[in-house]
């Protein structure tokens, strides 16, 4: 590409400046705007993304790590081209769904039952009016720096400083049943169980803190979760969003060996098309039964679950996962192992205090303290943290600032061993350096 800072073209800028005249902040996400502008990407293939200037960056955003398989993947692009003439939208209940349905059945331990939706957001609204209806409790324990969407229940003590309503329009007793613990803190949970008095609905958390700062929860955290919901009479559950089908087949709960009462699903699920799923055993699940004559809770779907398209999408991921399981996910696992001691060590030798945090395909650098939890990833040298994803996307790489990477199985060892390149080209300049580094990652 031979430019240093490419999506500087003009189409980009261009383009943003139009979106800022239809779109509030010229954006349909709040996620996706960052300084100076973002990137107007024009096409995707495999690991890459293309702007409108034609410039290509290696992408670790991955649609908001939605796409495990990389960008339009054969198998699922075949399997849409032979659903496209035979309907993009039914409406109505069909084969495709129910084989998506069992195949997750088959996959996720906790999934005995579930629903399809369009989004992350519903499913976790659902999740938690499940949780409620079915302990007849209130109040939800929710992970400080959890991200779960935009529903109204749980847009709280997301972002620092953590203690108030993440934007006006969403009243406080809205969310007056909401209590706040840290991540990886058993005590801050049993605290929040106890100043629930016995009206604790469920403990509701990442296994891996995302938007908190990609951490991974320790194994006697979740399995302590685990005891103290089955003391509290409460129930346990995972948002399994980023986590379902990426660290580890079963996800988060398989490869802790931790099992929720209830998780919400998504993104990789849909095979590159929109879908929320919340799933848990089948006491809690059947009370969505519209046939039932007491006790029913009302949750959705809406005018577009099941839809065919999203149906195929994630039938033929899922299938091509279960095929290339054993080899797929190792490879993801060597491959983020190495990406995160490589960019640590280039940063650690250019004597810049940098840690990255993950687990198998995850990945977030932190310029500042290991941290623990999103309290600790608050303290993160933010601007530093903005240059780094910039001067990244400069020289060809995508991380969207301020997020979670994601590797993908259409990234290459050569792709992990250039993005460990670019870190420590970045990391020499910021020291003052002379950029004359080159790093070797053996994945
Ligand atoms: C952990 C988690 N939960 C929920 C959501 C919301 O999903 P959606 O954006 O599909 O509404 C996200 C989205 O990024 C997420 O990362």
């Amino acid at each position: 590409m031979g430019r240093t800072h490419p999506w500087r073209g003009a189409s980009s800028k261009e383009i943003f400046e139009r979106a800022k005249q239809v779109f509030a902040g010229g954006v349909n996400h709040n996620a996706r705007y960052f300084r100076p502008y973002p990137i107007a990407v024009a096409r995707a293939r495999g690991e890459n993304i293309w702007d409108e200037d034609g410039n290509r960056y290696v992408d670790y955003w991955m649609g908001h790590m939605a796409l495990l398989l990389g960008h339009s993947p054969e198998v699922v692009v075949r399997a849409l081209r032979s659903q496209l003439p035979n309907g993009t939208h039914f409406g109505t209940s069909s084969r495709l769904s129910v084989e998506l349905g069992e195949e997750i059945q088959e996959t996720v331990p906790c999934a005995e039952m579930m629903r399809f939706c369009n989004t992350g957001a519903e499913a976790t609204m659902y999740l938690v009016r499940l949780a409620r209806a079915f302990t007849r409790k209130r109040v939800v324990v929710k992970i400080t720096g959890g991200w779960h969407g935009y529903n109204t229940d749980l847009n709280v003590g997301v972002r620092p400083p953590f203690d108030r309503v993440e934007g006006k329009g969403i009243l406080p007793e809205e969310q007056a049943h909401i209590r706040a613990a840290r991540f990886n803190d058993l005590d801050s949970a049993e605290r929040a169980l106890k100043q629930a008095r016995g009206d604790a609905a469920a403990i509701f958390l990442e296994p891996v803190l995302g938007a908190g700062g990609c951490i991974p929860a320790e194994k006697k955290y979740l399995s302590g979760l685990r005891d103290l919901a089955d003391r509290s009479g409460c129930l346990l559950a995972f948002d399994e969003i980023i986590t379902g089908y990426r660290v580890a087949f079963g996800g988060a709960q398989e490869r802790y060996g931790v099992r929720p009462d209830l998780a919400s699903l998504g993104k990789v699920v849909g095979g590159g098309l929109p879908i929320g799923v919340v799933c848990g055993s089948k006491d809690i699940l059947s009370r969505a039964d519209p046939s039932r004559k007491t006790g029913f809770v009302s949750i959705g779907g809406g005018t577009f679950s099941e839809n065919p398209l999203t149906m195929t999408a994630g039938l033929a991921t899922l299938r091509y996962l279960r095929k290339n399981r054993t080899r797929l996910y190792p490879r993801l696992e060597k491959f983020g192992s190495a990406l995160r001691k490589g960019v640590d060590r280039a940063f650690s030798q250019a004597g810049v205090e940098a840690h990255t945090t993950g687990l198998g395909s995850l990945f977030m650098t932190h310029f500042g303290p290991l941290p623990a939890n999103a309290e600790d990833s608050a303290k993160d040298d933010a601007g530093r943290g903005h240059d780094y994803a910039i001067g990244m996307i400069g020289s060809g790489v995508f991380l969207l600032p301020g997020h979670p990477g994601g590797i993908s199985a259409a990234h290459k060892e050569r792709d992990i061993d250039d993005f460990v390149t670019k870190s420590r080209n970045l990391a020499l300049k910021w020291a003052g350096r002379r950029q004359n580094g080159k790093a070797k990652v053996t994945c």
